[in-house]
């Protein structure tokens, strides 16, 4: 099978810079970085089972998760690679408690990532998807080391923003603010190809992904949402089809080119939503954006949450924009379908 000639990211991203003159070319040295990082992980992904890579390490991280080895080889690695750039005045991974300074004796420079280095590592050992989240912002110090500060900048901040995706093909999906663009890596030749340019997400889709386990703990505005959503009414085409994969990569990823919504709500289990704003909902969000899309926590767009800790978490409603906004509507109280008498929760919506 011929392989369809795609451009390798290396020079897409000169191309993009063309185009786009005040882009600096510093952050291409980042999402070059982020690229290498992310064939080396994969190398070890795809290998999961024969390399001594699989299982914990024995050690919780700030969040009180038992860390995966891959977790930690995937932040090792994302620093070492990012830190010897001397782009970079300081990182915030989700494998610290703490930001993360650049390496010792390294110059320091004007950019910061923010990063999930291995999303859905529950899944690692059973061969299911998994992926990497990074967010790209300028620092906001004038100079030396970079501080908290940098790190805690609204999503609408961002220069750069995007996901690899390790499964059957690997991709590298990410945006800088001129639309969304996916490249597949080819293993014999060690790159990855331009395989999705421009993506954009359907306006509206027919597919809800959400842990239904939490039923139980959801409000009763998100309930109604979700029952609505399940209930039979061929005008809007109810019942939605549900797919969850429990890596948010995979789920994204998956309902960005199929349309769909993406809910992981505020429950009596998790008040503030489970997934974190800085390197898991606003990169996404400006991804999701960028293709059309929206990314809310039920109230605000979450671009414009300013978070005020390195692991603030948030409740998180992200993919088709009609979709996003009905789902609103509904935690808002103001959707006309709350008026039909089948709308209490539970009642098969
Ligand atoms: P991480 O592995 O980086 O901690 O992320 C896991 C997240 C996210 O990938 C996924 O959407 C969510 O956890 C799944 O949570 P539940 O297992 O509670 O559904
Ligand atoms: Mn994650
Ligand atoms: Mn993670």
């Amino acid at each position: 099978m011929e392989l369809k000639t795609a451009l390798p990211l290396s020079q897409f991203i000169l191309q993009q810079e063309d185009q786009h003159p005040e882009a600096s070319g510093e952050f291409t040295d980042l999402l070059m970085e982020i690229a290498l990082a992310a064939k080396m992980i994969n190398r070890l992904v795809v290998r999961a089972g024969l390399v001594d890579i699989i299982g914990e390490t024995g050690e919780e991280n700030v969040h009180g998760e038992r860390v995966q080895r891959l977790d930690r080889y995937a932040h090792e690695t994302l620093h070492r690679l990012l830190g010897s750039t001397g782009q970079l005045a300081v990182l915030a991974s989700e494998e610290d408690e703490g930001i993360v300074p650049v390496l010792q004796g390294r110059r320091q420079g004007n950019y910061v990532v923010n990063f999930d280095p291995l999303d859905g590592s529950s899944n690692i050992g059973a061969n299911v998807n998994i992926g990497t989240i990074f967010s790209i912002l300028p620092r906001i110090t004038r100079e030396g080391n970079g501080t908290m500060l940098d790190c805690l900048q609204p999503g609408q901040r961002q220069v750069a923003a995007g996901y690899v995706m390790y499964g059957s093909s690997t991709m590298l999906v990410y945006t800088t603010g001129s639309g969304v663009h996916g490249f597949t890596y080819e293993p014999s030749i060690g790159e990855f190809l331009l395989s999705e340019p421009n993506i954009r997400t359907p306006a509206r889709g027919h597919i809800y992904s959400t842990n239904e386990g939490n039923y139980t703990f959801w409000s009763d505005e998100v309930r109604r949402y979700v029952d609505w959503l399940k209930s039979e009414d061929a005008t809007n085409r109810h019942p939605y089809t549900g797919r969850y994969v429990g890596s948010l990569v995979a789920d994204f990823h998956r309902n960005l080119l199929y349309g769909g919504i993406f809910l992981y709500p505020a429950s009596r289990r998790t008040p503030n939503g489970k997934l974190r704003v800085l390197y898991e909902a606003a990169p996404l969000a400006f991804v999701a954006e960028q293709a059309g899309g929206a990314a809310s926590d039920g109230l605000r767009r979450i671009m414009d949450i300013a978070p005020t800790s390195l692991h603030e978490r948030t409740p998180l409603f992200l993919g088709s924009i009609k979709d996003v906004r009905e789902c609103e509507e509904f935690l808002q109280g103001r959707h006309p379908a709350l008026a039909s008498p089948r709308s209490e929760p539970g009642g098969g919506g």
